[in-house]
């Protein structure tokens, strides 16, 4: 294993729920590899109490905040960069939420007010959270900062309803954003499409099971996990990834070049 790929980083990172969490790995990774960050969730979150074993171990704090208010942004933003005594060097979005998918409304029958939640809370937050640094300049040169989509962004995933619209807004956002970035301050906006996971978000999704063990049978190396995926998000904060921008990174054992397997043509096969 490579060591101190993030020695001297300091940064953000949101939504670590529990301990299956893609940023409770994260956090607990980017620690190993010597950075320093605050740990953020909304509020709400914040009452399951987990973040902070996560924040004791991580040796930091944990700063709440909705990321879909400005207002809890730059609050949040103040008090990390006094904490850390400094710009970041990294942020990490890890949040989605969809009403609509919680309270299980078909495509054909979204409850608009919640599908602007789903919006707000999954995509818009990310130009939020990348806007206020940018007016508080608060990022450092070459820094980076990555979100987490789904390849539902793409593809048609029936059960993924008005989440599929979020990533696909979510990714856009990504190069909007990375072009902004990338001229001004040398900072690098990724996102990176995630194999499905057994997290609370992921397994909240309508029929997960057999779409988990779809995607692992077709993917060559298998779904990737969420440790698999806290690395790689490791190594986009690293320094060796500096040229890396506006991207949507797979990161699914091989699903979205994947036509079908052999495992699947077995399934079907009539003999
Ligand atoms: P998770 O449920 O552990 O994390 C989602 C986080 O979003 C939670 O910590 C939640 O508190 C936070 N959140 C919700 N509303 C918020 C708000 N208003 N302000 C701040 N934080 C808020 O689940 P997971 O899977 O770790 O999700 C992380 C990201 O990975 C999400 O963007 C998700 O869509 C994405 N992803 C997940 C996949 C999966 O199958 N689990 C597959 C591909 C992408």
């Amino acid at each position: 294993m490579p060591e101190n790929l993030l020695k001297g980083k300091k940064g953000i990172i949101t939504g670590a729920l529990d301990e299956n969490s893609i940023a409770w790995k994260t956090a607990l990774k980017a620690k190993e590899q010597g950075a320093k960050f605050v740990l953020t969730n909304a509020p709400i979150a914040m009452r399951m109490g987990a973040i902070n074993e996560l924040a004791k171990e991580c040796d930091t704090i944990v700063i709440p905040a909705d990321a879909t208010s400005v207002e809890d942004l730059e609050k949040l933003y103040d008090e990390a960069k006094e904490y850390l005594g400094g710009n970041f060097d990294f942020l990490l979005h890890s949040i989605g939420m969809s009403p609509n998918i919680r309270k299980g409304r078909a495509y054909g029958d979204l409850n608009y007010d919640w599908a602007m939640k789903s919006y707000d809370v999954s995509a818009i937050s990310f130009h939020k959270m990348m806007q206020v640094a940018e007016k508080k300049d608060l990022m450092n040169e070459w820094g980076s900062i990555v979100g987490l989509s789904y390849i539902a962004s793409q593809r048609v995933f029936p059960f993924y309803t008005d989440m599929a619209d979020a990533k696909a807004l979510l990714e856009s956002i990504a190069r909007g954003f990375g072009y902004r970035f990338g001229k001004s301050k040398k900072v690098r906006v990724n996102t990176i499409s995630q194999s499905p996971t057994v997290t609370t978000a992921g397994s909240g999704i309508g029929g997960f099971d057999a779409f988990y063990n779809f995607a692992d049978s077709v993917s060559p190396l298998g779904n990737a996990s969420a440790e698999a995926c806290a690395e790689y998000i490791v190594s986009l904060f690293s320094d060796f990834t500096r040229m890396v921008t506006m991207q949507n990174l797979y990161h699914d054992g091989g699903y979205s070049s994947t036509g079908i397997s052999e495992e699947i043509m077995e399934k079907f096969s009539d003999k």
